[in-house]
């Protein structure tokens, strides 16, 4: 047991990845508060209760465990969550920041709604419970932070409110990271890929499919989609950064993936420009400099279309449509 006498704060613990890292921060000794009031995917109301589920199978292996049925974007709520594990156990030790939500639509399509609905649960979500936690735990000297981010932090069609939700996540972290460390708080984050109703729906096993049919993945690549790759795994890591013996470890972004784990090399200055100390570019002179220096060997993001290309071929398309 490597986190006996610890408690704990698990957002999102009802389902997925969540629900795996309760379980395990239990079964290593810790206490836990089980939040999740139980929606869907989008976030919309269901009567389903999957905290309660979690705590009662804590409780059955012989853990401690409470639920909380309400949702992190409350500032207030987010407060008597933490609250909630002081009263209980006396403290708050860990705080593992797990839920999630997702509203898919291209830039053009996607509402207010939709945008502000992923960004509360996500990053507003995330700093509510840090900024309950952190007070607490500044005073007790110690404090064990684990946020969850996504590859997704990198850019992602589709999901424009989720990715820089997850890039603020990193963002965020890593400025606790900075202002707590002193006070014997570690606060790493982690990108997870795993098989949940997030990643793993019957849209996605279809597409695979009909991928694999149409010749566009071998069998071999088709068996690959088809391996477990369970929230169980991700769980490890997680408990492994609230032990005391990850002191150290702060400020990181993992990817978990089944048996893989890998750290990320990014933010780091690479290639530069310099006009000397009182220099000053003009435009003509970037236009002129930068694709064979700043740009030189830099794959973009996505292919662009020039605006010349582009409009003779909205034109083609109208012809042939005519
Ligand atoms: N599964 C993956 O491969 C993957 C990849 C990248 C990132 N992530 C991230 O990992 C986290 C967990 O994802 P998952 O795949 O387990 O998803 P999931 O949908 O299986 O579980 C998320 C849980 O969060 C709960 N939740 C939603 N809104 C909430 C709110 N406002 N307050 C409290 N709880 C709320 C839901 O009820 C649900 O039980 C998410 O933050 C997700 O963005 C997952």
């Amino acid at each position: 047991m490597h986190l006996k006498g610890k408690s704990a704060v698990v957002t999102g613990a009802g389902r997925g990845i969540g629900r795996a890292i309760a379980l395990l921060l239990a079964q290593e000794g810790a206490s836990v508060i089980v939040v999740d009031p139980g929606v869907g995917r989008s976030g919309e109301p269901t009567e389903e209760r999957p905290a309660d589920d979690v705590v009662s199978e804590i409780v059955a292996a012989g853990g401690k465990a409470q639920a909380n049925y309400d949702s992190v974007s409350d500032y207030l709520k987010a407060g008597l969550m933490i609250k909630q594990c002081v009263d209980a156990y006396g403290k708050i030790d860990i705080l593992v920041n797990v839920a999630g939500n997702l509203r898919e639509r291209m830039i053009w399509n996607m509402s207010e709604d939709d945008f502000d609905s992923v960004v509360s649960v996500h990053l507003k979500g995330h700093w509510n419970l840090c900024h309950h936690a952190v007070k607490y735990m500044r005073q007790a000297g110690y404090g064990r932070i684990i946020n969850f981010s996504s590859d997704a932090f990198k850019g992602s069609v589709g999901q424009c409110n989720y990715s820089a939700s997850k890039a603020g996540i990193i963002a965020l972290t890593r400025s606790i990271a900075k202002e707590t460390y002193k006070n014997g708080i570690t606060a790493n984050a982690i990108c997870p890929s795993a098989d949940t109703r997030m990643t793993l729906t019957d849209t996605v096993k279809e597409n695979r499919r009909r991928k694999f049919e149409a010749g566009l993945l071998t069998k071999e690549q088709y068996a690959l989609t088809l391996v477990h790759r369970g929230p169980e795994y991700i769980a490890p890591m997680v408990a492994y950064l609230a032990t005391d013996e990850a002191d150290t470890v702060n400020g990181q972004v993992f990817h978990v993936e089944r048996g893989r784990i890998n750290t990320y090399h990014f933010g780091e200055e690479y290639k530069f420009l310099h006009k000397g100390d009182d220099g000053m570019f003009t435009v003509d002179e970037l236009i002129e400099t930068v694709p064979a220096s700043l740009m030189s060997g830099i794959v973009p993001v996505a292919p662009i279309v020039k605006m010349a290309d582009a409009v003779s071929s909205n034109a083609a398309k109208k012809e042939s449509a005519n």
